[in-house]
């Protein structure tokens, strides 16, 4: 089996440094190229790679398609990135395919892709060695005439929950090559190449992966694109990283959950439905009337045979959509639908930022909080190698698609973009039920975009190349 070279990847990709709980992502912008290598070859040592499991901090880097072209490299090298990085995730058509229109158009959101250069994602232990980390990184940005843009504060909820309550992080596919162990029939293992470029993905091919001419690699950094010997292969340990900051208007969720229900009772279960597991998190497919504490970590489950029609866990469901598994209605078989709904599988690896409604997030609570001005919500990030058959597939033909699964008028009940315009209507959520279903209408927005962009995340040597290429 490939063996992984974790000394060349960032440490991101394989652990989600959930033991610092405190971390910033600052969003800047290079104003000179010769300063811009210089910061980075200075930051280059403190990089946190694979290899290492911090206990105090950790630190990411990541640059935007605009950043790597301000840094001089070469044309070959830039032309050689997927059209959805070199375009960015605001640029027009981008825009629909992604729903991001109405109140989530880009000229709405506080921060995009213009002027954007680079990310870094500093974590610490807590905020004391964050704020220290932090003070180090401005006194070496400001010496290189770094501008930040913008700065995200991010922290953790209690239980792992996301602001409407709901245990998160719990479906994450694993890669084979961490586990030694081949794949399994429920596709909750996949190959590297998936989520980490230079390895082989589940069509047996090496990911797509940004290159350079050999020639170009003078100082002989890069290793030999495996495919083309006349190439170097710049990708190799490193991937794509979609970055959205989704506010949530949790306030607005739990007072629509109220207003259709009898009760308190009614209203969790409602909120379940739409999400497709409980607040513990217990998946409804497999304990559709009340949450089973035992089952809120579990992954093993399909809908084929459990729960075809959506009667426990509704087609149109958050993880529904954004995993059908062995369900994809329009395909052929449930194997079928598990080989394909596993081509569309992303690490996710957002944290939550803004106050918690209430400090357990219990929707008994919530259900009773009172509105505030408060913004809180999720950086989502998610670490692929093709945006487009990964992440972008997953928004444009699962969340935001208002036929999916023979629905007619729905999108994502929690995060898709709800409105009602001549040609089309998304802003229903059915609730499958015997004898008659139950059709809920006029869904409000509970998130909207408030900024985002297309980020490369580069493996160690790939930064060591794009700091001093000449
Ligand atoms: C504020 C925004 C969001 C919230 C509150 C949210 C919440 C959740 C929750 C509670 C779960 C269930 C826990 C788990 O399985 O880990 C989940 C699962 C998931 N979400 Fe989201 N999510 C958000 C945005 C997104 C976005 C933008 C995408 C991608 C387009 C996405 C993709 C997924 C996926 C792939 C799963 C796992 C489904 C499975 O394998 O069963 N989420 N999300």
């Amino acid at each position: 089996m490939t063996i992984l070279e974790k000394e060349d990847i960032q440490g991101l990709l394989i652990r989600g440094h959930g033991n610092l709980s405190s971390a910033s992502y600052l969003l800047y912008s290079f104003t000179d190229p010769a300063q811009a290598g210089n910061f980075l070859k200075e930051i280059l040592p403190k990089i946190t790679a694979a290899t290492e499991k911090p206990e105090e901090q950790a630190l990411q880097i990541a640059f935007t398609y605009e950043g790597m072209a301000f840094l001089n490299l070469p044309g070959p090298v830039l032309d050689s990135f997927c059209r959805e990085f070199k375009e960015g995730m605001t640029e027009k058509q981008r825009q629909f395919i992604l729903g991001d229109t109405g109140e989530n158009a880009p000229h709405n959101w506080s921060w995009g892709e213009n002027n954007l250069h680079f990310m870094l994602m500093v974590f610490g232990k807590d905020l004391e060695k964050l704020d220290r980390t932090l003070s180090e990184i401005k006194v070496l940005t400001d010496s290189c005439g770094i501008v930040m843009l913008h700065a995200l504060p991010t922290g953790m909820l209690h239980g792992q929950k996301e602001h409407f309550g709901f245990r998160d992080d719990i479906s994450r596919p694993l890669i084979w090559e961490l586990l030694h162990k081949e794949p399994d029939e429920q596709a909750v293992t996949f190959p590297a190449g998936e989520f980490i470029m230079g390895y082989k993905n589940l069509y047996e091919e090496y990911a797509p992966s940004p290159t350079v001419p050999q020639a170009l690699d003078k100082q002989d950094r890069l290793p030999y694109h495996p495919d083309n010997e006349s190439l170097k292969d710049l990708g190799k340990n490193g991937t794509y990283l979609v970055f959205r900051q989704m506010e949530q208007k949790v306030h607005v969720f739990w007072q629509y959950m109220k207003a259709q229900s009898k009760d308190k009772i009614s209203a969790i279960a409602l909120a379940s439905k739409m999400v497709g597991r409980w607040p513990d998190g217990s998946p409804l497919t497999l304990c559709p009337v009340q949450p089973d504490p035992n089952l809120s970590e579990t992954n093993d489950f399909g809908f084929w045979q459990a729960d075809k029609d959506g009667l426990k866990c509704p087609i149109g469901s958050h993880i529904r959509r954004t995993n059908p598994r062995d369900h994809l209605v329009t395909e052929k078989s449930q194997k079928d639908s598990t080989e394909m709904a596993a081509k569309h599988r992303m690490i996710r690896k957002g944290r939550p930022y803004g106050p918690p409604v209430t400090p357990e997030l219990n929707p008994e609570d919530m259900l009773d909080s009172i509105a505030d001005t408060q913004e809180r919500g999720l950086h989502f990030i998610c670490l692929v190698t093709d945006i487009r058959r990964q992440f972008e597939f997953v928004q444009n033909n699962w969340v935001n698609f208002h036929k999916f699964g023979g629905l007619e008028n729905d999108a994502d009940p929690i995060i898709g973009n709800h409105y009602q315009s001549e040609s089309r209507k998304t802003d229903e959520f059915s609730i499958p039920a015997y004898p008659v279903r139950r059709k809920l209408d006029k869904l409000p927005n509970f998130t909207t975009i408030k900024g985002g962009a297309y980020f490369f995340l580069p493996g160690i040597r790939a930064l060591q190349y794009i700091a001093d290429h000449e």
